[in-house]
């Protein structure tokens, strides 16, 4: 696919909040073979999860900027840039002219989170914030209307196919609360561990983008665990 056509063809999916958004992990594809990874799941997703990790912030190491722009001429689903590295301020245009839609930045790392958000913003991307699973909820509460989304992390960053850590349920729900008590059009993201056997809990309180690395890229059929999980995700949506 062209970068004009794939670019063309790009639907903003983050903003129609009637929708949960399933938002794959590329962590746990072929990093070689992105392109047919990702293709190959089709309408299966709606945006794709980009895990960049610098080796500080997580031990662990990814790709930056230009595995971003590359991936964003082959597909025209949205990507959503979740940033695992320390002093994110200064890559940020670098991520936005990569083609990035949605920025997160960890608030553990950030010194001016409201500038940050803000500069982000000012970038054309959407702005998110991703809070470790220690990390209070109420360490936002006055970033509120700086934000489109905010991101839980479900296990400790760094690593796919953990284990999801069972109390953050409950954070989930109150970030729930907190964002509907404010009123403000804030997506909840939830990032770490989610299953088939989890996900519908996970969407019952109150997430409204689900990534799964392992769970799509780690089963013999990613497409086939995609179209389950997206199922699954829409049967526990009707239900709420
Ligand atoms: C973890 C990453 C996650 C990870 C999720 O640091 O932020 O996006 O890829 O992988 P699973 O779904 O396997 O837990
Ligand atoms: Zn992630």
């Amino acid at each position: 696919m062209s970068f004009e056509s794939a670019a063309a063809k790009r639907e903003d999916v983050f903003a129609n909040h009637s929708r949960v958004l399933l938002c794959p992990s590329i962590l746990s594809a072929d990093l070689a073979n992105l392109t047919s990874e990702i293709n190959a799941l089709g309408d299966s997703i709606d945006m794709v999860h980009c895990d960049v990790m610098d080796g500080h912030f997580v031990p662990n190491l990814t790709f930056g900027p230009p595995v971003i722009k590359s991936l964003s001429k082959r597909t025209d689903k949205q990507l959503d840039v979740h940033l695992m590295v320390t002093n994110p301020d200064r890559l940020l245009k670098s991520y936005a002219e990569a083609g990035a839609s949605t920025l997160v930045v960890h608030q553990e790392v950030v010194y001016h989170a409201q500038r940050t958000l803000s500069e982000i913003r000012a970038l054309g991307c959407y702005a998110g914030i991703s809070l470790n699973p220690a990390t209070p909820l109420e360490t936002i509460q006055w970033l509120l209307p700086d934000l489109d989304m905010i991101l839980l992390m479900s296990v400790n960053p760094g690593f796919g196919g953990q284990s999801f850590i069972p109390q953050i349920l409950d954070k989930i729900k109150k970030t729930r609360a907190m964002i509907d008590a404010s009123g403000l059009p804030i997506r909840l993201q939830v990032d770490g561990g989610v299953t088939l056997d989890n996900v519908a809990e996970i969407v019952r309180a109150g997430a409204d983008m689900i990534v799964a690395g392992s769970a799509v890229f780690g089963q013999e059929s990613p497409k086939e665990a995609a179209e389950a999980l997206g199922r699954a995700i829409r049967l526990a949506k009707a239900k709420l």
